[in-house]
Parts: C-alpha cells; structure tokens; sequence
C-alpha cells in the first residue's frame, strides 16, 4: 500500500521546492561503514562512485572502462557478464586505487543470467509469485556466482498499451496483480541477506510512467493525471519498495513534460519524501547527458546539475557527472553535502553486499552453478505455468500421444532457437540452448510419430533498430518472391499430408523490446494466410503462439478450434508446449491484461470507469459502429484441461466500519476428470464516492492445484489496502463509507456477485 499518511501531501501540483538535497540515509551499520570512508575520500573520487562506465564499448569513449577504474573513476560498471573479465576489472579497483573501493557490477539480468526463463509478461501470465521468486532466486543465483551483484529489474511499469515494445519486460496492465509480482521478483533477487554468494540486489524500474508512453511510442513523452498516476502507475514501485528493492532506476521520457532523470516530484516528493527510500537511484543509460537532447537542459552541466539534485545518485554510462561534477562544487554552485549525501547510500549498498570482505567471483563455482541442470527444470517449470489456453473447442487438446501418426509443426517459429526468448532482454543468454517446439514435440513422440516442420513463411522488421544491430538480428529478407511461394506452397502440402498441424506463429525476438514499438496488432507478414490456407485443408489445427503481445487473433480465435498462448517461453519453451499439447502437463496461466480484437480498441483495461451509458445499457452496447468495444479476450482469461466451478460467494458481514476488514470465501472445486489449477479471482466496485470508481478492479487472487472431484474454500480480505484510493479533488488517500460489489471468478468477467457496505466507524 502507498504511505498513505504523507502521500496527502503530495499531489502532482505540490512541487515548490528549494534547493533540494538528498536526505541523509539513517545511520545502520552499512551506512556508519560508510560514513567513515566517505570522510577519507577526496572530491574526485566521491565523483568516480557516481558515475557507472560501460564495460562494453558501447558508448564511444577515449578511454578503456580499465583505465577509468584505475583513474577511480567508476563506482559501479555495467554490460560485463564473463566472470573473468568482471574479476580482471575488480583487482584494479580493489588493488590499484587509493581506498581499495570494489566496484559493483550490474546487468540486465530480467528473464535470466544464462538459463533462459519465460519473459517477465509471460511470468506474469502464471499468476504465481512462488513461482516467479523460484524464477528470480535462480536468475540471481547464477548471476552472482558470475560476479554480477545488481540486476536491473524487475521492471513493473504498468502498460495499457501493447503497441509498446517493453510491454514483455512488465507485468500487464493491472497494479493489484502488477504489485504481487514485483514483491515477488525483488524477494526472488534479494533474499533477505544480500552479501549471500546467490543474491543479487534489485532495481525497480523505470520510475514511473514509461509504460504510458504517446502512441505506444518508445521514449515518447508519457502524460499521466494524478490520479492515474497514484492509483495505477505507482503502486507497483511502491510494492517493489516495500519488499526491499535497494535500487531505483529513473525512466527515459518526460512524464508530466520533465524528464523521469530530472523529475523531482518522483525522486523526491514520492520516492524519498513519502515513501521514505534510502537506496540510491541509478539514471538509465545515457539519460543523464540526453536530458539535453530532450531540450530540457541547457548544456551537460546543467544536465548534471539538474540529475544530482533531482536525487539521481548514479549516472549510468552518460559520464556527464563524471565530467562536470567537480567544476559545479568548485564553483560553489553545489555544496559539497549533495555529493556526499548522493555517495553514502551507493557505498552503503557496497557494505551491504558484502563486496569490501568478497569482491571477486569464483570462476569454478561459476562454472558449475551457471546454467545448472536443475535451472533448466525451473525453466521448464515456468513457461508450462505461464502459458495461457485460449481456445479449446470440443476439448481437443491435450493431443493424442498414439503412435503411427503425422504432426506438422508449422510456421515462422515452429524451429526458430533465437525467437524462443527475448534477446535483447537477456544480453547473457545463449540461444543455442533453447529446444524449439518442433524439435520437442519430436522428442516427446519418437519413432513412432512422423513429425515434420516447415516455416511457410517469414519474418522481417520494416525498421531495424540500434539493438538489431547488436543482437546480429532480425534476419533479413532471404527469400526471393519465387521462393517465398515455394516456401508457403510447402508448408500447405505438408499440412494436408498429416493428421494434426500445430501452428507456431507470432512475433520475431526482435519485434518486441526496447525500441520496438508498432503501429498494429495484426500478425506480422504473410502468417494469417498461411494460417487460413492451412486451415482450409481440413485438418486438425492448433495454434502455438510465440510472441510478447496480445496480436490480432480474431480470425483464428473463430477458425482455429486450439489455441495456446505460450509467450517467449524461454530455453525450455520448446518442451514446455510439447507437454501441454500432449497432456504431460496442464495450462493454468491466465491472462495479465485485456486482449484487444485490434490496434484501433488501444487502450483498453477492464478497470475503466462507468460511462452514463455503461456497456449494459439498451442500445449502447458498443461505442464503436465497426466493432464491439468487448475485449477479444478478458483480462484474467484462461482455460485448462478441466472444469472448475467456483460457487458459494460469501461476505462475512455485511456492513464494516471503515477500517475494519471484509472478510470473504468462495469454494472452487474441480468438477472435470483431470487434475488442474485454476486461478480464482475477486474483483470489487465501490458504487459510488468522491470520485467515479473503476467498474472492476482485482483485488484478490489465488491459484489452486485440484484433484478431479476436490473443493477448496478460499479466503480473501479486503482491508484499508485494498478499499482505498487516491482522490485527486482531496488530494489525498480516501476509504469511503459506501456500498461495494464484490464478485468472484475465473476471470473479470466474473457473475458471481456480492455487496457489503463501509459505514462510518461512529455508526458501529
Ligand atoms: C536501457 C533500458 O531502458 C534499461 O531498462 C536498461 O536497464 C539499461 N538500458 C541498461 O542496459
């Protein structure tokens, strides 16, 4: 829950600050460590622990990242991942400089170090925070054994705009469900001791609004009203906070016209003056010189100027602090303070991680811990959770595992390692580890099966981006328009040779990810008609969607009788779709946001307002002429191989003082002949109050592992966290004594309704 005693103080219109310094970190044992040093250190090398160097050569620079360590002049660096070259750079730090500070190395470790899961929006899908810590711990565990001690994640932008690119990189669009995933990603890095040899510290980012941005534009300014930006945007931030997270990670774009790096009224008025956060906030890359690009600072210096004040203590890779620090203090246009206070959380953070006693990595135990066959299992684990059944007409899935038949795995990605994950969100994965779905669905059925594979068609970007280049994808086009025919032509008689197709369709890695925004939904290149021509052989199709965004499905969601959304599933992808369509596993993963019939619906979220003509009313059932306004899908949408009926709603007592908790149950039982989970949710809507209410918000959800003929009664309670909001007239945290609807379901189309109703406590 956001603090909500000061958070009354803060509304998006009370930014009049002096001149501001960062507060001061309480003293703990960390911080009295590095209080002390920081009274040994000079001016210049206070600079060096502000400033993160590239380990790569990706920003051009005069001198090598080990001269700049040598120089002192980096606290932390960034894009290493080789033990070796992490610990070579280490013994410079620790037995080069004056003060033997270690340097603290940080990566993008956010679906994985080298054994790949699931991306983050798919593990998102699972509605499984124990699932998603299993994921982060062993992310984090095969990091720091490589010598990395800081992840860049988790991300939990809120994003309601899946034209976005980094869309994969969050949690969807939902803060109840966004909020219980981030406390699960900073426990899963962090543990509850972070100089153990296997955790890693975490970085919420990026704060806040990058998941709004124009047109789903990436980098585009972002502009969020207050009371989206309190009840929607940061709570997940606020729950990463919460959970621990030492570090926050400033956004790109401007939200509210002033970029996230020069925000003060997200660095200080949220992050440290109402939320009280004593980490320390890293810029992102390059964004603390680029707040000039954005022609919001008039030159580098005052671009460092405006970052450090804002309460931007790193500078990652930009070297403008490095550059420009020491010329503000020495004209006494900075005190002196400012830098000090900015230093002491990162060498805090240092202390913390144990870096002065263990600085270096165990290359052997790297060795054996990296990539370990155990993790594989986890990633196996993780993308058979997250995957997502949407359509299974006449239970035709799971597939019959019989002997002497023909299966066709067809489509763009049916053998494809790369797109099994997303590249550019594992800069430390190897795709040659990934087991793609025709290879596993040959493994799973043997000799006995034929199973052939052929693409049909591909795929290519119109636009490559910067990190196209990096990743040495996506391919481009090889095919001549001759052989594109051929290919397609192939694919089709293969089809009509077997007994069943399974259709692996969607997006390249390189179609989502930072950069890597689109304009539509609909299935890039020729795939819907291939789909369409595979479909008119009459055969047995099931749809394998490999992609990290709802994409126009409508025709196949009406045409294909299977469909199984299995997301980037990571290295273990290919198995994990072989076990679900063959029935050695079963889907349980639900949908983390609402599946739009096209690009044109965007944005649309199931927690939207009442209208004066809501959907229900007589004649008013869409606001287009051309379209439903219905979702193709509903948020928290999802089948399985059983049935479940959840029943018996209760709501223990019907009023409740403001304050007090409601308590409610709902029995779910297994009424299929197969075991299966189901994810039960609770969704309430508060009928009236100072501000109009979301018709549904989530604020409840459990999933459930059930035998054929099991039942479970589940508990929920909705207390202060759950009934408060933030109201933009009052500016403040308000519960309201009103009437609420609550219901209970398998998604937030759920009918099974309740009320109760919040009195005044005097009434009580
Ligand atoms: C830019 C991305 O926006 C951020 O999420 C990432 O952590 C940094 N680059 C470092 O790679």
């Amino acid at each position: 829950m956001l603090h909500r005693s000061l958070a009354g103080k803060a509304g998006l219109c009370a930014i009049a600050l002096s001149l501001p310094l960062l507060p001061a970190p309480p003293a703990n044992p960390h911080t009295t460590k590095a209080q002390a040093l920081l009274q040994r250190m000079t001016l210049e090398e206070k600079i060096g622990q502000l400033s993160q160097i590239g380990g790569i050569n990706f920003i051009p620079d005069a001198l090598t990242p080990e001269q700049r360590v040598r120089l002192g002049q980096a606290g932390s660096i960034l894009w290493l991942s080789d033990p070796a070259a992490i610990n070579k750079l280490q013994r410079v730090a620790v037995e080069e400089t004056r003060l033997h500070i270690p340097l603290i190395f940080g990566l993008d470790v956010i679906h994985g170090f080298k054994t790949i899961f699931p991306i983050p929006l798919a593990m998102a899908a699972s509605w499984d925070p124990a699932l998603i810590e299993k994921v982060q711990s062993t992310a984090a565990r095969e990091a720091r054994a490589s010598g990395i001690h800081w992840t860049f994640a988790p991300m939990v932008d809120i994003t309601r705009d899946p034209r976005w690119g980094r869309m994969i990189e969050g949690a969807g669009e939902d803060p109840f469900l966004g909020s219980a995933i981030a406390r699960a990603q900073v426990r899963g890095f962090q543990g509850s001791d972070l100089s153990s040899p296997d955790r890693v510290l975490a970085c919420a980012k990026h704060f806040a609004g990058y998941g709004a941005a124009d047109g789903g534009r990436d980098y585009d300014s972002s502009y969020i009203p207050e009371d989206q930006m309190w009840n929607v945007y940061l709570p997940p931030f606020h729950a990463a906070l919460q959970a621990g997270a030492g570090t926050f990670m400033s956004a790109y774009m401007d939200l509210n016209d002033v970029p996230g790096t020069a925000n003060r009224f997200l660095l200080q008025t949220v992050l440290r003056k109402t939320w009280g956060f004593q980490g320390f906030v890293v810029s992102d890359a390059n964004s603390v010189g680029d707040l000039t690009t954005h022609g919001f600072a008039r030159d580098k210096r005052d671009a460092a100027y405006r970052a450090l004040t804002a309460g931007v203590n790193m500078d990652m890779a930009s070297r403008t602090y490095l550059d420009h620090l020491g010329e503000l203090v020495k004209q006494r246009r900075l005190p002196v303070s400012v830098i000090d206070n900015a230093v002491l959380p990162i060498l805090a953070a240092k202390y913390q991680l144990g870096l002065f006693e263990h600085p270096y990595a165990d290359e052997a135990l790297a060795r054996q811990i990296v990539g370990a066959a155990d993790h594989a299992k986890v990633a196996r684990e993780a993308a058979v959770r997250s995957a997502v059944l949407l359509r299974n007409e006449r239970q035709l899935l799971p597939l019959d595992k019989r002997a002497g038949r023909s299966i066709a795995v067809i489509g763009p990605l049916a053998d494809s390692q790369r797109d099994l994950y997303s590249m550019w969100a594992s800069f430390s994965g190897d795709f040659t580890k990934v087991t793609t779905v025709a290879q596993a669905i040959r493994a799973k059925l043997g000799a006995g099966a034929r199973v052939e594979s052929a693409p049909g068609v591909e795929l290519r970007k119109i636009y490559p981006s910067m990190f196209d280049r990096m990743f040495g994808g996506p391919p481009k086009s090889a095919w001549t328009p001759e052989q594109a025919d051929t290919e397609f032509k192939k694919a089709v008689d293969l089809a009509s040779r077997s007994d069943v197709v399974v259709l692996v369709m969607g997006e390249l890695s390189a179609m989502n990810g930072e950069s890597a925004s689109q304009t539509t939904l609909d299935l890039p290149g020729r795939q819907l008609e291939l789909m369409q021509a595979v479909a008119a052989t009459g055969k047995f199709v099931v749809l394998v969607l490999i992609n990290g965004r709802p994409l126009d499905i409508s025709w196949a969601a009406g045409h294909i009788p299977a469909i199984l959304e299995a997301w980037h599933p990571g290295q273990e992808g290919g198995n994990a779709v072989a076990d679900l369509l063959f029935g050695d596993a079963a889907p349980g993963g639900k949908l983390p946001f609402t599946w739009p019939r096209s690009a044109g619906q965007i944005p649309l979220y199931y927690a939207h307002n009442l209208t004066h003509q809501p959907d229900s009313a007589k004649d008013f059932g869409s606001r287009y002429w051309d379209s439903p306004s219905s979702p193709l899908y509903p948020f928290g949408y999802g089948l399985g191989y059983t049935r479940f009926a959840i029943s018996n709603l209760r709501v223990r007592a019907a009023q409740v003082p403001v304050g007090g908790k409601v308590e409610v149950t709902v029995d779910v039982e297994n009424t299929g002949s197969r075991a299966g989970e189901e994810v039960v949710q609770l969704y309430i809507h508060q009928q009236a109050g100072a501000a109009s209410r979301p018709v549904r918000q989530l604020k409840g959800f459990a999933r459930v592992s059930l035998q054929p003929g099991e039942k479970k009664t589940l508990p929920f309670s909705l207390g202060n966290d759950e009934l408060t909001y933030w109201s933009a007239e009052q500016k403040k945290w308000i519960v309201e004594a009103e009437n609420f609807d609550v219901w209970a379901g398998a998604d937030s189309n759920a009918t099974l309704h309740s009320t109760f109703r919040l009195i005044p406590p005097a009434a009580r």
